[in-house]
């Protein structure tokens, strides 16, 4: 009989968790383990909602945005007598081995759990914000992007029709990657992101020079961490007499088919963490680097900064010119 191993989605969904999980369970039994998923994330370990599961119970998922073993945020698995409970219910269904699949809060527990129980845990990167220093890509950041450029067109289509100056607001907590990837892919003219200052005044003064070029609609993509979108609108027209049209796209950036690069993402991932695994591994997360799959020690992984690509930035604004 191989390992039991247990496979769970925690902290906000993100486009990917289903074929992650699919990849796992069945990656997993192709080596000869014994596959188990637990619902609700850590929540769930602690409330016992662990059941086994076979080739057939990640059946029809591997299109489907969300995570079908569901997710939350648990409080309750910061202190250790709730990881405690929790490997309580792992060991009586002889299960040695997690892999938790979500961002860097979901990390901090399976580390905790980790260093503190006889449970080895792998980390997957599952989150849109990639917001995770030590890997170029997470899991749903590629498809929420693509989700935005949806948004971004649609836009610049009613824009366009009525000389607007449009603000967009997306997704991404304390990390600019989605507003910064979705801007230079959707032609914005300005990306504010709380990883590079901006200011106003200069704004401003770029955007009525642009509308004396010619430019008569303009796209200003703004990460939710970048400040308050509000007083930006209304300091902008105050100095420029132009109104700004915001929209917020919220929640519709967490949905969504996985698109290709997710799904190959979700199926290498899986592999990696699976083989981990049977090398007997603990305290590692998954993650691509320079187009290669990785894995690194997880409190390394967590002290890394940093990650924001400046020149890609750049080139965005040279290209908005
Ligand atoms: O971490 C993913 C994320 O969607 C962030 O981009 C966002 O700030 C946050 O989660 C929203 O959290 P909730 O779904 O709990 O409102």
């Amino acid at each position: 009989m191989g390992k039991k191993v247990a496979v769970l989605t925690s902290g906000g969904d993100a486009p990917g968790m289903n074929p992650c999980i699919r990849a796992c369970v069945r990656f997993g039994l192709y080596k000869g383990l014994e596959m188990y998923g637990v619902r609700r994330g850590y929540q769930g370990l602690i409330d016992d909602e662990i059941f086994p599961m076979n080739s057939r119970s990640v059946s029809d998922i591997v299109q489907r945005g969300g995570t079908f073993l569901k997710s939350a945020r648990c409080p309750e698995f910061r202190d250790l007598e709730g990881i405690g409970k929790a490997v309580a219910n792992l060991k009586k269904y002889g299960i040695t081995d997690l892999i938790a699949i979500g961002g860097d809060g979901t990390f901090r527990g399976a580390k905790d759990m980790a260093d503190n129980f006889d449970i080895s845990v792998i980390g997957i990167p599952g989150t849109i914000d990639n917001d995770l220093a030590y890997t170029d890509f997470t899991l749903g950041f590629d498809t929420a992007v693509n989700t935005v450029l949806w948004a971004i067109n649609s836009l610049r289509d009613t824009m366009g029709s009525h000389d607007r100056c449009s603000l967009l607001e997306v997704m991404g907590r304390h990390c600019g990657d989605i507003a910064l990837y979705a801007g230079i892919c959707g032609g914005a003219e300005y990306i504010l992101v709380p990883e590079v200052e901006y200011d106003l005044d200069e704004i401003a003064s770029s955007l009525m020079q642009a509308r004396e070029r010619g430019k008569t609609s303009n796209m200003i993509v703004f990460a939710e961490g970048a400040g308050d979108k509000e007083q930006i609108c209304s300091y902008l027209k105050e100095k420029t007499g132009i109104k700004i049209t915001t929209t917020t796209l919220g929640h519709i950036q967490r949905g969504g088919s996985p698109t290709m690069q997710d799904r190959i993402l979700a199926n290498k991932f899986a592999e990696r963490a699976v083989e981990l695994i049977l090398l007997g591994a603990t305290n590692r997360v998954i993650g691509i680097k320079n187009n290669r799959i990785i894995d690194e020690n997880v409190s390394e992984a967590l002290e890394m900064s940093g990650k924001f690509d400046k020149k890609l930035y750049k080139l965005a604004q040279i290209m908005s010119l």
